[in-house]
Parts: C-alpha cells; structure tokens; sequence
C-alpha cells in the first residue's frame, strides 16, 4: 500500500511539531512547506536524522514550493501570525486571512482532493474562509477546535484529581475563542461524571482555566502561542482521516441546521474518517450551555461578516 502523502504549510513550531507527530505515527511522508528559504528544508532533513533513532521511515522533505505537495490526501494549514500577550486570537484576522488565501489557493491548485484541516486563528473564521477560497465540498474542509480545548480540560481535570490523563475525557463546543463552551456534564472518568468527583467549584474553575488557557500560554511565552497541543490534537485529527477511525472529535465543522447553525463552520461533535467530516452528532444541551453557545455562534458570525466574503 502507497504511503499516504500529508502535507503541513507552516513550518514555524505548530508546524514542525505537527511534521513530528505525523513521522513518528509513520501516517505518511510529510512535506513541510513555508514561505521562508531553508527553514522547513532544515526542519525536515533535522527530521530525518532522528528517524533511525526514533525508528520511523515517513520520508519529510522541506520545500517552499507548492508543486512539491501535489497529491497530497491531507493538508493541515498552520501558516499565519500567532497571538502576543494581550492579543485575542480575532485581531489576528486581516493579516491570516490574506496568508491563509495564498496557501488554500495554491494547495487546492495542486492538490484538489484532499482534506484541509485548518490551525490559523481566528480558527472558525479561517475555516470559513479556506472553504470560499478552496470551492472545496464542507465536509472536506475542519479546523482544530475540541481536540485542543477538550485536551487542556482533561490535562486540568487528571492533575486535579491525580488519575491518569487518558481516562479522562471532556468536551468542549463552540468556537475556538473565549467564548467556547466547557461541557460540564459530558466530562468523565472511566466513564465516571466528573461532577460526582470534584465540586462545583473546583470544575467551574477549570472550565474557566480551559475558556482561556490558549491565552495563559500566550501570556508565558510571551513571543508566541502554544505549540505541543495545539499540533498534537491536529495530528489526531489526521490520523482519524487517514486510518478512517470514525473518531468523535468536536471540531469546527460546516454545519447544515444542526444546533440551529446553518451556513458556517463551529466546534460540534463530528465523526471523523475517511470522507472527512461524515456526521455531525446532536446532543443534549441544557439551557445554559445553549445560551453560551448561541453566543459563540454569533461572535463567529460578527467576525466572518467582517471579512466580508460573500455568500
Ligand atoms: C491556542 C491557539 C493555537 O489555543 O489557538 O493555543
């Protein structure tokens, strides 16, 4: 069987940690390109080095030109400028949506069927706009939401309770911004409501540490935004479309009249396989969660009317 070819564009550090992730679960041969002359050429063949060492044979090549990623089967955008201290992921917008129509333009041009899995802030916005510049079908087309969010919430929730990280699970909904939506009653343990075992102060704490904490690592940084998670949760992404695992992983996917949001990309539970987004999942949502998502929906809304992008 050919390998899967996965291209990353950006190789600043969500990019190239991304490339990692993807060579060391051998999901493909990678192409790292960006717009700077040696940096993903020196990322990749440093890549390459640590394969026999790490024991992985995906082939990561670096390249600044677009015909180097042709045929790709997935393609994960993280080109644009991240967040300093003080910034919201939406001051962001003019300066990526013009990097982020570049790239989808120059991919789809090369690449027609794959999949984008969009990384630029402001995430939903950005999705939005690679599926008008991309005139790709919305289920091909997802940005990272869920997986990152839903991570930060279950790192906070394990270290509270001192149990092991992959036992617990959390959901996040929403835009990927601070107004996204912490799912209280969907968080467990072992299938255990987290709610029978921390109290409603404590879990109240950490949905509001997880609302903001894209902008906690910003602020330590200082010089960036955060890296390891945010490439991580997009390589799981990945993995789900390329090994067609039907993974449940909210993310910002085009939605159709499900949770009363037409015509726009938002964080919802979504079936991840080999045909990109194959279903999104309705759940419960008491009155409260509603509310803060509808809030969500319409800060998204004021954003991609700003951009003015057409219908
Ligand atoms: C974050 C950026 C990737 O949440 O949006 O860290």
């Amino acid at each position: 069987m050919a390998r899967k070819k996965i291209t990353v564009v950006g190789a600043g550090h969500v990019g190239a940690h991304t490339a990692l992730w993807l060579a060391i679960k051998e999901l493909g041969d990678v192409v790292l390109l960006d717009i700077v002359e040696g940096v993903p050429q020196g990322k990749s063949l440093d890549l390459m080095e640590a394969a026999p060492i790490q024991g992985f044979d995906s082939n990561v090549v670096g390249t600044n030109d677009y015909k180097d990623t042709a045929g790709s089967d997935v393609v994960i955008i993280t080109a644009g400028i991240p967040r300093k201290p003080g910034m919201s992921r939406s001051d962001l917008i003019n300066t990526n949506v013009g990097i982020l129509k570049t790239v989808v333009e120059g991919i789809v041009k090369y690449s027609p069927d794959a999949h984008l899995l969009i990384v630029t802030n402001p995430l939903d916005v950005m999705v939005y706009a690679a599926w008008k510049f991309s005139g790709l079908k919305p289920n091909k087309i997802m940005g990272l939401s869920g997986a990152l969010d839903g991570g930060r919430m279950r790192s906070f929730i394990a270290m509270e309770l001192g149990v092991s990280m992959e036992d617990v699970h959390a959901m996040v909904i929403g835009g990927h911004a601070d107004e996204m939506v912490p799912l209280k009653k969907y968080a467990t343990v072992s299938g255990i409501p987290v709610s029978q075992l921390l109290s409603t102060e404590k879990l109240d704490a950490i949905m509001a540490r997880t609302k903001k904490a894209g902008g906690e690592i910003v602020a330590l940084l200082k010089t960036g935004s955060a890296y390891y998670a945010p490439s991580r949760a997009v390589s799981e992404m990945c993995e789900a479309i390329i090994k067609d695992k039907k993974r449940v992983i909210p993310s910002a996917v085009y939605c159709s009249g499900q949770y009363g949001v037409s015509d726009m990309f938002i964080g919802v539970p979504a079936v991840i396989g080999a045909n990109g987004v194959e279903r999104i999942i309705e759940i419960e949502l008491d009155s409260s969660e509603k509310e803060a998502f509808n809030g969500s929906v319409a800060a998204v809304k004021n954003l991609i009317n700003e951009l003015n992008l057409g219908k």
